[in-house]
C-alpha cells in the first residue's frame, strides 16, 4: 500500500437518528502523521463522526478505510485496532485512582494474559508489572506521575483532563482521538496540552474536535468543519480562518448564543 495512503478514510458516511440526519455524506481523510482537526458548531455532528469511526453508531451508509482496510470496529476492539479515543467529558473511573485508570487503557495487553494470571504464571506477573511500568511512564510525560496514587475524583479537572489522555496513550495508539480535550481547561493547561499534543505527533496520528479556536489554529495541519452534518469547509487553518460559509456557521452560532 503506498505510503501516502490516508491512515483513515471515512467516505459519505450518512448517520440518521430517528428522522434527524445527523451526518450526510460525510467524508474525511485523515493522513499518517497530521493533526486534523474537526470543528463546527454546537450538535454539528463531531462527537457523531468519532462514535461512527469508533463503532458506537452504525452509519446508515458509508465506508470507513483504516490503513487500506475495511474498519467496522466493536469498541472493544479499538485499542487492538491502534486507535483510542478520549471523551467528551472525562469519562474515567472516578473512585480508582489516577495509576488504575491509564492501566485501564491498556486493557487489551492485560487481558491477554487474563487466562496466565489465572494460573499466577510469572509471565503474567511480568507482563503486570510492564504495563504498570508503562503507565507511569506515561503519567511522568505528561507530567502527573506524582499524582499517580491520588483516587481521581478528588483531584482538579485540568489533572482529570491528563489522566484521561493518559488512558488513551497508554495503548500506544496509531490514531489518538480528542473529543474536546481542552474544554474546561485554563488558558496555561490549554497552551500546555497544545505541546503536548505537538509533541505525540512523531508516534502518532491526531484527530481533535475542539471549540478552542486558538488551541486548534495553532495545532492543527489541516480543519474539516461540520455544521449540520455536512462538511462545509476543509483546508489549512489559514484557509479556513477566512472562509466565509465558517464564518457564517459560527455567526449564526453566536447570535443564537446572544439570544439565549
Ligand atoms: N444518541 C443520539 N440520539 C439522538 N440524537 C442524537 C444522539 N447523539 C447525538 N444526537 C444529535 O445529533 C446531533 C449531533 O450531535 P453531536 O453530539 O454529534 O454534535 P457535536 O458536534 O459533537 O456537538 P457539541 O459541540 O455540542 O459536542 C445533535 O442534534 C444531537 O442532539
Ligand atoms: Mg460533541
Amino acid at each position: 500500500m503506498p505510503e501516502f495512503e490516508a491512515l483513515l478514510r471515512a467516505g459519505e458516511l450518512c448517520v440518521a437518528f430517528g428522522g434527524l440526519q445527523v451526518l450526510n455524506r460525510v467524508s474525511v481523510d485523515v493522513a499518517r502523521g497530521e493533526v486534523l482537526g474537526v470543528i463546527g458548531p454546537n450538535g454539528a455532528g463531531k462527537t457523531t463522526l468519532f462514535n461512527t469511526v469508533c463503532g458506537f453508531v452504525r452509519p446508515e451508509s458509508g465506508s470507513i478505510l483504516f490503513d487500506g482496510k475495511p474498519l467496522r470496529p466493536r469498541p472493544h476492539q479499538l485499542t487492538r485496532l491502534g486507535i483510542a479515543r478520549t471523551l467528551q467529558g472525562l469519562g474515567l473511573f472516578p473512585h480508582l485512582s489516577v495509576l488504575e485508570n491509564v492501566i485501564a487503557g491498556a486493557s487489551h495487553r492485560v487481558r491477554t494474559g487474563a487466562i496466565a494470571a489465572l494460573l499466577a504464571s510469572p509471565w503474567a506477573e511480568r507482563r503486570e508489572h510492564r504495563v504498570r511500568e508503562r503507565a507511569m511512564e506515561v503519567l511522568e510525560s505528561l507530567g502527573i506521575a506524582a499524582e499517580a496514587p491520588r483516587i481521581c475524583a478528588s483531584l482538579p479537572y485540568g489533572v482529570r483532563k491528563r489522566v484521561a489522555l493518559g488512558r488513551a496513550l497508554i495503548s500506544e495508539p496509531r490514531l489518538l482521538m480528542l473529543d474536546e480535550p481542552a474544554a474546561g481547561l485554563s488558558a496555561t493547561e490549554t497552551t500546555e496540552l497544545a505541546e503536548i499534543v505537538r509533541g505525540l505527533r512523531e508516534r502518532t496520528t491526531v484527530m481533535v474536535v475542539e471549540h478552542h479556536m486558538e488551541f486548534v489554529m495553532n495545532l492543527c495541519d489541516q480543519l474539516v468543519v461540520l455544521d449540520f452534518g455536512e462538511v462545509i469547509a476543509r483546508g489549512t487553518p489559514a484557509e479556513i480562518r477566512t472562509d466565509p460559509l465558517v464564518q457564517r456557521a459560527y455567526l449564526g452560532e453566536t447570535v443564537e448564543v446572544g439570544d439565549a
